[in-house]
Order: structure tokens, then sequence, then C-alpha cells
């Protein structure tokens, strides 16, 4: 049990989750769960949510939907630490020691602040091959009353640690994260060159031994993502659902045999693929190859299809949801378990920088 490896994964609370988060990640956590194979650890980063400023009672709520879709999805806190970031104080003090190695220079490089950063202060993104040092120049420059705060140039510290303080082998992110796993890399090789120590290993990042899984938007182009008519919650109902799709954007048809798909048509497709069945793909695949394909058709199996895997999903998010008892027990159990080996980093973590009792 105890040489089990860590994995550990955590997601930023700012809404609802989707059938893109529940594809790409959330039914991956289960099924590594429910193998056994590893030792999870699965959080919800408040903290990081704070980066944005959030309404407090948006916050709270947010927390609360993600908590409930975990469970809901079949994370089961016998057999995952499920925890929210800010039940373990021992990340906050850990965030103040690792700034102590982390250069402001290689935060303000790193793309997901400066995308921020940039929308923070309302200036455009440069244009492919322009120098990007704008963002540097107005955050000191301070031209204007708008401010860039502190919270999100270190964003990568606190991501840092919360991978470091459980001491996780297998980080499960998407490409969007990959930098800041990169920075965490690069932060405990620092922390172990500086203070001569072998202490913190590399955390790699994890691929559910497959290619990673994208699930393409309704809205022609992209990847599902939160904004309106090009995404599926698990908690949409069955009539939502079905307006969604049948909404997808598609093209006027194939009017060749064998016609290449266009991107929009092509994303139904890949939807189908994950929510359907083999025969279903071949038997509209064939459809479009012979150009008698009715998108409706097509749709409509896609609809059916996403219902018929988020229904009983969406049954229990409302049922778990509504259990305060159930979500504070489950929080309980998980802070606690949590916060038992983060504590123990941060005591050795303490030790190896000089900070010990007299
Ligand atoms: N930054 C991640 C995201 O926005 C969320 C996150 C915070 C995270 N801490 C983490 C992910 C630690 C993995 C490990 O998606």
């Amino acid at each position: 049990m105890d040489n089990k490896k860590i994995v550990l994964s955590g997601i930023r609370p700012t809404g609802q989750l989707h059938l893109g988060n529940y594809l790409g990640a959330l039914s991956n956590f289960v099924k590594m769960q429910n193998e056994g194979k590893y030792d999870s650890y699965y959080f919800i980063a408040d903290l990081h949510a704070l980066t944005t400023n959030p309404d407090p009672k948006e916050l709270h709520t947010n927390v609360r939907h993600i908590l409930a879709e975990y469970l809901a999805a079949g994370l089961d806190p016998e057999k995952s630490t499920i925890f929210v970031q800010s039940d373990v104080p021992e990340v906050s003090e850990m965030y103040l020691l690792l700034n102590m190695h982390v250069g402001i220079g290689e935060l303000m490089r790193t793309a997901a602040f400066k995308d921020k950063a940039r929308k923070a202060l309302g200036i455009a993104a440069p244009s492919q091959g322009d120098d990007d040092d704008d963002v540097a120049k107005e955050i000191i420059g301070a031209s204007t009353n708008k401010r860039v705060n502190a919270g999100l140039l270190t964003y990568p510290t606190l991501m840092a640690v919360d991978i470091l303080i459980q001491r996780a082998d297998f980080v499960p992110v998407g490409k969007d994260q990959e930098q800041h796993l990169e920075l965490t890399r690069r932060f405990a090789r620092r922390f172990n060159s500086f203070y001569k120590t072998e202490y913190f290993n590399e955390p790699q990042n994890f691929n559910f031994g497959s290619a990673p899984v994208k699930v393409p938007g309704l809205d022609g182009s992209g990847k599902m993502g939160k904004s309106e008519g090009n995404c599926i919650y698990l908690v949409d109902d069955e009539k939502t659902i079905r307006k969604k799709v049948m909404r997808a954007v598609t093209d006027g048809g194939p009017t060749e045999p064998n016609q290449p798909m266009a991107e929009p048509v092509q994303n139904l497709f890949t939807i189908l693929k994950l929510v359907g069945t083999p025969d279903k793909v071949e038997f509209f695949t064939q459809a479009y190859n012979n150009c008698s394909i009715r998108y409706g058709d097509l749709k409509k199996e896609i609809a059916e299809d996403i219902v018929a895997m988020t229904t009983p999903i969406r049954e229990r998010i409302i049922d778990i949801e509504n259990d305060s008892a159930y979500l504070h027990r489950v929080l309980e159990m998980g802070a606690e378990r949590a916060r038992a080996r983060a504590s123990k980093t941060l005591a050795d973590v303490r030790e190896i920088m000089g900070i010990t009792k007299f």
C-alpha cells in the first residue's frame, strides 16, 4: 500500500464541469482509482481560483459543484484522497518558503501569466513574430490604475507546492498546464541543488496510457470550453442537451462520395466516437461517404448517447449537492489524509531550510 506511486491532480473551481472535463480528465481519474495501482489525490484548487478575485459566494458554490461532480462521477473518498486546497494550510506556508527560490522573471515569462496579465491590463496579444515584452513594461510602468495581482504571478509556485508537498509522482494535466509542470520540476531540482539534497523527485505528466482525449466543441472549431453553445455541462438536463446538440454547427452536406470532412463535421464524428458505439460510427461514416447522411439523424444519435452517459451522473450530482452532511464528512476525511502527508513534507522542508526549533 505504502509503496504505491502517488497520482495528484487539481481543478480550479471556476464553474461547472463539462463533457470535455469529464471525458478528458475525470473519467480517467475514476478508472485509475478503481484499478488500485496508484495512491490518488484529487483536490479543488480554491486558492488558485482566488487569483482572479471571484465573488465569495460564487467561489463557495463552485467548490460545492465540483466536489459533487467528482463524487457523482465515481471518485470514492474511501479509495482516493479528495480534498479542498485551502483545507491544507501547510500548502500556504510552503508556498511562502518555495517562493524564496523562484525568480520573478521566470514567472513573468510563463504563457498563462502573460495571457492573464494582458487581460487584466487590457492589452492585445502580440501578433506572431512580435516580441512580447509589452507585458513586463506595462506591469512595471503602471501607467494605468489597473494592476496584475502578485497571486497571479506566483500561481506556478502554488501549483508546484500542491504537487511537491504531496510528493506526487504523476500529475495528469492537459497541455495548457505542461509549462507549469515543467516549472515544478525546475523548482524541485533547484531546491535539491541549493540545499545539496535529493529530497524532491521530479513529477511527470500522465496520459492514462493512451493519447490525451480532446473533446471538440459544438460551435464548429476548437475544443469544448465554457462558452455558451459550445459546451455540454454534466448537469445539463436532457432537453438542454438535445437542444444544444441539434444546434451544433455543420455544413451543407457532402456532394461527392468520400469527400473530406469539414472541421465542424469532423468534430461531430469525434464526439460520436467518444460517446457512441463503433457500429454507429461505422454507419454514419458510410452514410457520409455515400452522401446519404442526414446531419439531423447524426445529431439525434449523439444527443441520445450523451444523455445516456450523463443522466445517471446528473442525478447523483443533484442528490450529493444537497447532502451537506455527506460533503462535510468527505472533506474532513480528505483534509486529514492530505494534511498528514503535507505536514510531514513541510516539517522536512523547514528543517532543510534551517527553520528549526531551539
Ligand atoms: N492550474 C491547474 C488548472 O488550471 C489546476 C491546478 C492547481 C493543478 N494545482 C494543481 C493541477 C496541481 C494539477 C496539480 O488546470
